[in-house]
């Protein structure tokens, strides 16, 4: 038994935000940011994140043909839910009308969709029927747009798919570094107690230029992470499931930038085509690129039953998750 994709549906926003609109608040120009990232563009939207969740889980269910009814878990994956409590996942539920389901949040950064799938593997090896995994992001609302080197990387969306038991095989690997945590993180509002003296963590004393809610980043140590973790994750998955990585028809990498993708194809000695790329159009938007391109490629008629797909996520943490599977 093994995860099967049944469909998959995503939202991308609107409201296009291009280089050259960043030049007008940020020193900062579309070349810089072509050359060093390969973005040219993103969408930012005032759109709840639970709005975005709920229009890309409507579009997996259709294209899966399924009842909201016939749902038995939702699983959503967000760092920038618009509500600490309830979780996401509960209010898509509602929202959506899957009262058979039970539902709950995973917080694992931008590989939280990789995590996704691995637990839903294991909840369908435990005798579920059908699994909505959501992963729906509004960086928008956790980035400072007066650091030049993080906001002009992030955007929003939110991708979906349905997912049951089928034939075939599905393989994972994953890896946490939390002695990195502190290089890419963003810390919540200060607590306003009226009875205790409010103090940093200690912690947080080192980085003088992070700011409460929005995500501070040492980009360089990030990249080294994300490097080494792609491809440890991909060779690790690739390992287990029982295939050289040269016969992966399909990699869908986590889309943080482009030199990252460039950087692991050489080490994997894979070429780049093999892996799918749409960072120009939407730049970073954590854990919802990798479903997100899952649906661009599903709806472009790209995922043709027996291909091996390799899906791979990093991100704060510092995390890491990859998987094989057949389709
Ligand atoms: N425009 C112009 N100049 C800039 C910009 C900008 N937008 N941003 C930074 N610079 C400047 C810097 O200030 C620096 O100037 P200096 O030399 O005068 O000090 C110079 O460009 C070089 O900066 P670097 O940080 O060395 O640039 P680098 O080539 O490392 O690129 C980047 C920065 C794009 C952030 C890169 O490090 C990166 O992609 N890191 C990984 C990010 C990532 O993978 N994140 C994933 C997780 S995200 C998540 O979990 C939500």
């Amino acid at each position: 038994m093994a995860i099967k994709i049944l469909g998959t549906g995503s939202y991308l926003p609107e409201n296009i935000v291009t280089n050259e609109d960043f030049t007008k608040i940020v020193d900062t120009s579309d070349e810089w940011i072509v050359k060093r990232t390969g973005i040219h563009e993103r969408r930012i939207t005032e759109t709840p994140t639970y709005v975005m969740a709920e229009t890309a889980a409507r579009r997996a269910l259709e294209n899966a043909r399924t009842a909201p009814e016939e749902i038995d878990l939702i699983l959503c994956t967000t760092v920038s839910s618009d509500f600490i409590t309830p979780s996401l996942a509960c209010i898509v539920q509602g929202r959506i009308g899957a009262k058979n389901a039970i539902a709950f949040d995973i917080n694992a950064a931008c590989a939280a969709f990789v995590y996704a799938l691995d637990l839903a593997d294991m909840y369908l090896l435990r005798g579920m029927g059908k699994i909505l995994i959501i992963s729906a992001e509004s960086l928008s609302k956790i980035t400072d747009y007066t650091d030049r080197s993080t906001c002009v990387l992030f955007g929003d969306a939110a991708g979906a798919c349905v997912v049951t038991a089928g034939e075939g095989k599905f393989a994972a690997s994953f890896g946490c570094d939390g002695a990195g945590a502190w290089t890419l993180f963003a810390r919540q509002h200060k607590n306003q107690v009226p009875f205790v003296e409010v103090i940093d963590p200690q912690e947080i004393d080192r980085f003088p230029d992070a700011k409460d809610g929005t995500l501070y980043m040492d980009g360089k140590e990030v990249y080294k992470f994300a490097v080494g973790a792609m491809a440890k994750a991909l060779t690790d998955a690739s390992g287990k499931f029982g295939l050289a990585l040269e016969e992966l028809d399909l990699i869908v990498p986590h889309q943080a930038n482009i030199r990252i993708i460039q950087t692991a194809a050489k080490e994997l000695k894979l070429p780049l085509e093999r892996f799918y790329v749409n960072i120009g159009r939407c730049g970073n938007t954590s854990s919802a690129c990798i479903p997100v391109a899952l649906d661009e490629i599903n709806r472009a008629g790209k995922l043709t039953a027996g291909m091996k797909v390799g899906l791979v996520g990093f991100g704060a943490g510092l995390v890491y998750g990859g998987c094989v599977f057949e389709v």
